[in-house]
């Protein structure tokens, strides 16, 4: 990772920290077993990928991280909820996230439904009504529509339902590239989307260039993810390794193997790169993320 993007990762984390910390009910107000299984899932662990990138999106075009504290709360809770329900029995059924029991682990199923439930009604209460969002109403309607799409059938949620799906099948490359796009990319590319939302009159080719660069790393974080399942430990990963291989789940490495999946996410990478080229110095954060997001080891 490069000095620049390590500097801007420990201000974001600290910064995404404290305004999660702020906007997330206290533990010891009523039901307190629901409040504190939020606490507990959403403080205190995570990459905070998607925050890191609205405030780097934000970066780029000159908005401030203060006015962005709300996008970025409210999709990191819509990340964290996807999280506690991926990990469910019903689910992929794991133990282990972010180094910790799982939200059912340490409280209990109906509780992690709850807790996932809360969150998500919690990242369109902020979206909607958090004050360090300064944009226009119709702006942050716009925001609210994104983040619904990119969570809802059309997006994270229905890339969980192919997912479920196809256990035990074998995906054609695009059939899984679709699954990824949905299950992990539109909530990537919202957090990039959500914070061009906040520039009152960009340039709308500007913001396609972004959301072109927001969709190569949405699918290549998955594709990351699916390599570091295979071939990292599960105390690096803070969750269980191996565990796509044992629930028979489509991957890129189940379908291209190791070295055709690193193939990908380096080309993926590229062509993010590519969808920066208008852009000079100020988005080197951006390509530093996109390389970070295909080196990373957790
Ligand atoms: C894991 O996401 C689940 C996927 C969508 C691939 P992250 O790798 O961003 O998980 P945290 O937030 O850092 O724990
Ligand atoms: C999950 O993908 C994507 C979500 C929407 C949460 P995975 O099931 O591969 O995520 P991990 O590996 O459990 O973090
Ligand atoms: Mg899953
Ligand atoms: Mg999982
Ligand atoms: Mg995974």
């Amino acid at each position: 990772m490069s000095n620049a993007l390590k500097e801007y990762l420990t201000i974001c984390q600290s910064r995404v920290e404290q305004a999660l910390e702020d906007r997330l009910p206290p533990a010891h107000i009523l039901p307190r077993k629901l409040h504190q299984a939020m606490r507990y899932s959403t403080l205190d662990g995570g990459k905070r990928m998607r925050p890191m990138l609205t405030y780097c999106t934000g970066n780029v075009l000159g908005i401030a991280p203060e006015a962005l504290d709300g996008v970025a709360c409210a999709v990191e809770f819509i990340h964290v909820y996807s999280l506690i329900h991926d990990d469910l029995p019903a689910m992929d059924d794991d133990d282990l996230r972010r180094g910790k029991a799982t939200c059912h682990k340490q409280f209990d199923e109906a509780t992690a439904i709850l807790t996932g439930d809360a969150l998500q009604a919690l990242a369109f209460e902020v979206l909607a009504h958090d004050a360090s969002i300064n944009a226009s109403p119709e702006a942050r309607l716009k925001m609210i529509t994104t983040l619904a799409k990119a969570s809802g059938s059309q997006g994270m949620v229905g890339g969980q339902a192919i997912d479920l799906e196809s256990v035990g099948t074998k995906l054609s490359l695009p059939e899984l590239e679709n699954m990824h796009i949905h299950k992990t990319g539109a909530l990537i590319r919202a957090s990039v989307m959500m914070a061009t939302l906040a520039k009152p009159d960009l340039d709308p080719a500007i913001a396609s260039k972004l959301d072109h660069y927001a969709k190569c790393i949405g699918l290549s974080f998955q594709v990351k993810d699916d390599i570091l399942d295979e071939e990292s430990d599960t105390a690096t990963l803070g969750k269980t390794q191996g565990k796509d291989k044992d629930n028979d789940k489509p991957t890129y490495p189940a379908l291209l193997g190791l070295a055709g999946a690193k193939q990908k996410a380096q080309e993926l990478h590229e062509n993010a790169l590519e969808s920066l080229s208008v852009f000079g110095a100020e988005a080197d954060l951006l390509r530093d993320l996109s390389l970070y997001i295909i080196q990373r080891d957790h």
